[in-house]
């Protein structure tokens, strides 16, 4: 199975990254590829909504930026995993960038499933990543859930929930 997730947060050893890396050994451990963008450090700006992917582009985007290593996997994937910490009480501005660009391709041809990883300082902040996971990713995409993982703090980097996402990548 090909995975592609998305990590939202810029800091390479922080928690979300911590997190991905667990579920990333657990899943490679049993032979799938995992290709993880680190799209916080990646140049992939707001959807201008110009519809030009829509009209003229015929599913191309108007803008030309990194965005283009995502809408070249986008339709090879088996799965998306979308990870990040919670800024202001939602994921992070620059994974919302990248889930609105993926309006000019939208639903992906093979995914069938979908996770997602949020670390936060704070327990009990997720809804509204958990509204925008459910309603317009795993909805719109019509995937299997696997699962929402939350962390707060030095959770993120636990011998539990390292186990728990390394299950997880595991069992697929
Ligand atoms: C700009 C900013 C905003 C944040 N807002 C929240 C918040 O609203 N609620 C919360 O619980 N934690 C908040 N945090 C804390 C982070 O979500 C938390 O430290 C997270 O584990 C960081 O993940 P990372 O190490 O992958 O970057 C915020 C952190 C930053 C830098």
């Amino acid at each position: 199975m090909k995975i592609v997730v998305l990590n939202g947060s810029a800091r390479a050893r922080g928690n979300t990254a911590a997190m991905v890396g667990a579920f990333r050994e657990g899943a490679e451990s049993v032979g799938h590829e995992v290709v993880v963008f680190s799209v916080a450090r990646m140049d992939i700006h707001g959807c201008l909504g110009c519809e030009y992917c829509h009209t003229k582009g015929n599913g191309a985007c108007v803008q030309h930026d990194d965005m283009q290593q995502i809408y070249d996997v986008w339709n090879e994937m088996d799965m998306l995993v979308l990870a990040s910490p919670i800024y202001y009480g939602s994921h992070s501005g620059q994974l919302s960038c990248a889930l609105h660009r993926t309006y000019a391709l939208g639903i992906p041809h093979k995914c069938t499933k979908t996770a997602m990883f949020l670390s936060s300082g704070s327990p009990g902040v997720y809804d509204a990543s958990r509204r925008i996971y459910s309603g317009f990713v795993q909805g719109y995409f019509r995937t299997e859930d696997m699962g929402v993982f939350t962390a707060v703090g030095d959770e993120a980097t636990s011998p539990e929930m390292r186990e728990r996402l390394r299950s997880l990548g595991a069992s697929l």
